[in-house]
């Protein structure tokens, strides 16, 4: 089997699937370089109980490995701990978001985690939570979208400086309103964002767009319906 790893990869690959099958013959290769040794591999192993493992295969990929700069929000910055509802967020976990890249990842739902990993996840995720959702009064997590027009105009008020008056980008903030970025997002990131801002990418919360003159809960959910009234019908 090791002879189909050597030099002419190309060709003798070629050649070898025609004879045994693929997988037999990569998982042969375990000299390749830059494959991880077996016991650096990922295993699908259920009797996972340590966090920071769970944590770091299943989630730093999207939501960062030290809460900065992924592509998915950071899941430790407090302000986001004490805004979710934790019956959601074990909720999201388990069963993914649809339509958007947030996985399922109860084996219920097609993952891979046990019901008991995900409550390691959440527990430790959400650990000290209470304390600050007990001092900080948040918006609700959880809200019907507002009204547009009033959106448009709290858009103004709170947003445009930095994305830019129609939304389409400004000085210090991309584009809100691009079809493609509404598409691949749900209305609740929305929310989540506008509220608890990204302050791994310089976008404060709620409290911190004009200074001293924090969003109500009706101006966070009309900026909200203005948003989604740009999705592609
Ligand atoms: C492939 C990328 C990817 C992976 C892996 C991933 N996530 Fe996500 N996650 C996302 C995206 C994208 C969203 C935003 C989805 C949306 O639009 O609502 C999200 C949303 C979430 C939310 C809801 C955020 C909110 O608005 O309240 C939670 C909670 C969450 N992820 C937890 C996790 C945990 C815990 C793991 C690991 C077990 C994980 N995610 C793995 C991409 C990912
Ligand atoms: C001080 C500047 C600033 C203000 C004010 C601001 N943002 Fe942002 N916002 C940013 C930056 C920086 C990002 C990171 C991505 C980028 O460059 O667009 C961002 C990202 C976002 C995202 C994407 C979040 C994600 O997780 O993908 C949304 C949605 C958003 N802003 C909406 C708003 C809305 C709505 C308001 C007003 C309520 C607002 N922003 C106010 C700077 C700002």
């Amino acid at each position: 089997m090791r002879f189909f790893c050597r030099e002419n990869w190309g060709q003798q690959l070629r050649q070898a699937t025609a004879l045994v099958g693929l997988l037999t013959l990569v998982s042969g290769c375990d000299w390749m370089p830059g494959k991880p040794k077996p016991a650096e591999r990922w295993q699908p192993d259920t009797a996972i109980t340590d966090f920071a493992n769970l944590y770091q295969t299943q989630c730093a990929g999207c939501h960062s490995r030290d809460g900065r700069m992924a592509a998915a929000r950071p899941l430790n910055d407090p302000v986001y701990r004490a805004f979710v509802d934790p019956k959601i967020f074990r909720q999201v976990i388990a069963q993914g978001v649809p339509g958007t890249t947030m996985p399922a990842f109860a084996q219920s739902a097609g993952g891979l985690l046990t019901d008991a990993q995900i409550d390691i996840l959440v527990q430790n995720l959400l650990a000290g939570a209470e304390s600050d959702r007990a001092t900080l009064r948040l918006p609700p997590y959880r809200a019907a979208p507002g009204d547009v027009q009033r959106g448009a105009v709290a858009f103004q008020t709170f947003c445009a400086k930095c994305h830019g008056k129609d939304g389409k980008g400004g000085p210090t903030g991309g584009s809100v309103v691009d079809p493609n970025y509404l598409a691949l997002v749900s209305d609740q990131a929305l929310r989540t964002a506008v509220v608890v801002g990204r302050v791994d990418l310089g976008m404060p919360d709620w409290r911190g767009y004009v200074s001293g003159r924090p969003m109500t809960d009706t101006e966070v959910s009309d900026v909200v319906a203005w948003l989604i009234s740009h999705r592609k019908k």
